[in-house]
């Protein structure tokens, strides 16, 4: 197996490569990101994806059963026996008419697939079990990660499940939902609140993981970014392998959406898909790297000649302001997305759009995915607020065919989802002013009555 993989810096101008067993988070030639590629010549690659089929009868094999490894045909950077599942990616793709409606898209063509299901409620299990499978190919007795509380409560959920690895997680200090926190805490992970904010997080996370030898599984982290790829092939699966229109994912360090476009980009050239879907990122407002670098900075990929001297001056610039993320969707208030060259490329490679949306029209699709849906967290909102926002301007057509990715279960965050809903104005200035938030039109007030059966009737009954 392993000299049918290997890892290769992205920037084709390096293209150095590096075997599986090594531990890299950037190119030691020219620091660029890594990915990891396949010889698919060598490797069994099933001739359609369709073949995929024959697992859905091994369910009673862990890692078949796992939305992840059903799909190591196209993520074999081990053997199937050695990949780490704790049952990830059970998830479902879900049509609903009520969001639909509320972004204006055409009933029966929104779709919502809910990553929420998740072992550790989000999205980054898909990402985990690749990583920790990694790590334990080479030995790791401890994994870190900086997290803006997703991450760390998937590491600490696998690494509880493991027992042979000690999850180590920086998390900024007050910058964490609690649903998020109590998870790492309750997961026993060593949990360090770092005085700052995610990137002063993530800054010495991968400082004093390569002080101290320990394994970094941060998106930077290519192998977890191979687990990320089978959200996609989860989406299509439940398309009956029809490809989407548009797929809407919200964007913070830019993991999801980089592992999306090399997804779509591999089952094209394997001639698994004969078309690839539209990428749209959606920004929260107050932290909008991501929309400023692309739309107002133009910066591109540029088939992989991106203009990395821009994107260092607009950083510096970033820095002399002073300017910092800030938006209720703490799960992506980053300044320094770690994975926006691969970003850029998905951009290009999925002909891409990027859009940034305000914390009140994400709290409102919140509640439209609420009363419409499982729920979602904050920041997963943001895919259905910017298809609203795509539709309003004609990006999106009313007949197209869109996927939003919901990427955190809604029970996250309960502070902004309570705050939204229970009409305490004491609540409403301490959680929603500050981000901008001035009504809560779909507030499903609580109704305060007296301890009395008559009472009672008469508030059900109106
Ligand atoms: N949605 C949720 C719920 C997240 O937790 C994150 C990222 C994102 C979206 C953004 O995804 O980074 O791939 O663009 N959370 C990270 C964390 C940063 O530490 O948990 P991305």
């Amino acid at each position: 197996m392993a000299e049918h993989v290997f890892q290769k810096c992205i920037d084709p101008n390096c293209g150095a490569a590096y075997g599986v067993e090594e531990v890299l988070t950037a190119c030691p030639k020219c620091g660029n990101l890594l990915d990891i590629r396949y010889d698919w010549d060598k490797l069994s690659v099933p001739k359609s994806l369709k073949e995929l089929e024959k697992y859905w009868t091994m369910r009673d094999v862990p890692q078949r059963f796992s939305g992840v490894w059903k799909f190591h045909d196209l993520l074999p950077f081990t053997e199937l026996e050695k990949c780490v599942t704790v049952g990830e990616g059970q998830t479902i793709l879900q049509n609903s008419a009520g969001v639909a409606k509320y972004a204006g898209v055409k009933e029966g063509n929104l779709f919502l697939q809910y990553e929420g299901m998740n072992p550790s409620g989000s999205f980054k299990d898909n990402g985990m079990c690749a990583a920790t499978t990694h790590a334990r190919m080479v030995g790791a007795t401890r994994a870190a990660c900086a997290s803006t509380g997703n991450t760390s409560a998937s590491l600490a959920l696998y690494c509880s499940c493991l027992q042979t690895m000690k999850a180590v997680i920086f998390i900024g200090d007050g910058k964490i939902a609690y649903g998020k926190l109590s998870q790492a805490l309750d997961y026993g992970a060593q949990t360090l609140q770092i005085h700052g904010d995610f990137d002063d997080a993530m800054a010495r996370v991968k400082e004093v993981s390569k002080k101290l030898g320990i394994y970094l599984v941060n998106s930077v982290n290519p192998f977890r970014l191979e687990g990320q790829k089978t959200i996609m092939l989860r989406v299509l699966e439940a398309l009956r392998w029809n490809v989407p229109d548009w797929i809407v994912v919200p964007g913070g360090n830019l993991g999801n959406s980089s592992s999306f476009g090399k997804a779509f980009h591999e089952l094209y050239e394997l001639g698994l898909i004969d078309r690839i879907p539209r990428l749209a990122v959606i920004n929260a407002a107050g932290a909008d790297t991501l929309t400023r670098v692309f739309n107002e900075e133009n910066i591109r990929w540029n088939g992989g000649n991106t203009d990395r001297a821009k994107i260092n001056a607009f950083f510096k610039q970033m820095n002399d302001e002073g300017r910092r993320a800030n938006t209720i969707a703490s799960a992506i208030e980053i300044n320094r997305p770690v994975n926006l060259e691969k970003c850029l490329r998905a951009l290009e490679w999925c002909d891409g759009v990027v859009r940034k949306v305000t914390d009140q029209q994400i709290l409102d699709a919140k509640s439209q995915v609420g009363a419409c849906g499982f729920g979602c967290e904050p920041a997963s909102a943001a895919s259905v607020a910017g298809t609203k926002l795509l539709r309003e301007e004609g990006v999106i057509a009313p007949s197209d065919r869109v996927v939003c990715i919901l990427t955190g279960h809604q029970l996250k965050d309960p502070t902004a989802t309570v705050a939204y809903h229970c009409g305490d104005p004491q609540k409403f200035d301490e959680v929603l002013r500050p981000h901008g938030v001035t009504t809560c039109d779909f507030a499903n007030n609580p109704v305060k009555v007296e301890n009395d059966v008559d009472d009672i009737v008469r508030a059900i009954q109106g």
